[in-house]
C-alpha cells in the first residue's frame, strides 16, 4: 500500500498487491517447503544418532513386527513413508519421528442389523444380510477414509435400503441371488477408494409382517381350494359319461344285466357274513321298468 501511494498510482493499487502477494505466496511456500525438508533431515540425523548412542535399548524400541495377515503404515513427520505399508514380519521406525498404523488384512463379516424397508409396492419389510470384505490396500484405508471400518459398515446398511426401496415385494422374494449380486457390484465401486474390497454379500432373511403373512397364507389356501374343486368336477364329469356308456352297453343285451346282478350278489356275500341276501328274479325288476316306461 505504501509503495503504491509513494508511486502515485492509485488506481493500481490493487493489481499491484495481487501481484507482489501472489509472488510473495508461491516463494513462501517453497521457502517453507525447503525450510521443513531441512528441518526434517536435521531431525532424522539427530534420531538415528540417539539409536546409535542408546544402542541395545533403543532396538527395542526401533525394530517391530507384525504378523503375517497385517501391514504397517509408517508416518515419517507427518508424511506417508515412500514404498508403501511394510510387513509381514519385521520393519523399522525412528523413535520420536515416526508413527505407525497396523491394518489387518483379514476378511471381516459384517452382520447388517434387520432394516425396515418400503418396497417399491409400499410394503413393509424387514431385511437382514451380512457382508464380507477385507482391506485391499492399507495404505490408502489409513490415509483416505478415518475409519474404513465404520463408513464401510453404514454403507452397507444404507445400500441395502436403496436396493429394497427400488425393488416390488415379489422380486425380493424371488431374486435373492441377483440382488445380493447388484448390492456387492455397488458396494465394491463405493469402497474402492477407501482400499476396501468387498468380497460378497449375501441375504439372509426377508420377514414380512405378521398381517401381510397371514393374507398371503390365505390366498395360497383359497387358490388351492378352487383347483381341488375343479379337479373334482372334472372327475364327476368324466366318472357320469362312463356311466352313460355303461347303461348303453347292458341296455343292448338283457343278459349283461341278469350277469351284472349276479355279480353284484357275489361282491355283498363276500362282506359281511351276516348279510341275509334274498335274490329276486329280475324278471320282477323289469315289471318295474315296465312301468316306469309306461308312465313316460
Ligand atoms: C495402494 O494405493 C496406492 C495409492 O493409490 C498405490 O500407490 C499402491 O501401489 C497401492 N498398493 C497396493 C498394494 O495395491
Amino acid at each position: 500500500m505504501s509503495t503504491a501511494i509513494i508511486n502515485g498510482h492509485q488506481a493500481s493499487t490493487d493489481d499491484y498487491t495481487k501481484h507482489v502477494f501472489g509472488a510473495y505466496d508461491s516463494t513462501r511456500a517453497e521457502q517453507v517447503e525447503d525450510e521443513s525438508k531441512t528441518c526434517g533431515k536435521i531431525l532424522i540425523v539427530l534420531s538415528w544418532i540417539v539409536v546409535v548412542l542408546t544402542m541395545p535399548f533403543s532396538l527395542m524400541v526401533c525394530f517391530k513386527v507384525v504378523q503375517e495377515y497385517e501391514r504397517a503404515v509408517i508416518f515419517r513427520l507427518g508424511r506417508l513413508l515412500s514404498g508403501g505399508a511394510k510387513g509381514p514380519g519385521i520393519f523399522f521406525i525412528l523413535p520420536c519421528i515416526d508413527a505407525y498404523a497396523r491394518v489387518d488384512l483379514r476378511t471381516r463379516t459384517y452382520d447388517i442389523p434387520p432394516q425396515e424397508v418400503l418396497t417399491k409396492d409400499s410394503v413393509t419389510v424387514s431385511v437382514d444380510a451380512v457382508v464380507y470384505y477385507r482391506v485391499s490396500n492399507a495404505t490408502v484405508s489409513i490415509a483416505n477414509v478415518e475409519n474404513a471400518h465404520h463408513s464401510t459398515r453404514l454403507l452397507a446398511q444404507t445400500t441395502l435400503r436403496n436396493i429394497m426401496g427400488q425393488r416390488p415385494l415379489h422380486e425380493i422374494l424371488s431374486e435373492r441371488e441377483s440382488i445380493s449380486q447388484h448390492m456387492k457390484a455397488l458396494l465394491d465401486e463405493a469402497t474402492d477408494s477407501w482400499g476396501i474390497n468387498v468380497e460378497r454379500v449375501e441375504i439372509k432373511d426377508v420377514r414380512l409382517p405378521v398381517q401381510l403373512q397371514r393374507a398371503m397364507a390365505a390366498e395360497a389356501e383359497a387358490s388351492r381350494e378352487a383347483r381341488a374343486k375343479v379337479i373334482a368336477a372334472e372327475g364327476e364329469q368324466k366318472a357320469s359319461r362312463a356311466l352313460r356308456e355303461a347303461s348303453e352297453v347292458i341296455g343292448d343285451s338283457p343278459a349283461a344285466l341278469q350277469l351284472r346282478y349276479l355279480q353284484t350278489l357275489t361282491k355283498i356275500s363276500h362282506g359281511k357274513s351276516s348279510t341275509i341276501l334274498f335274490p329276486v328274479p329280475l324278471n320282477m325288476m323289469s315289471l318295474f321298468m315296465g312301468r316306469t316306461k309306461e308312465k313316460e
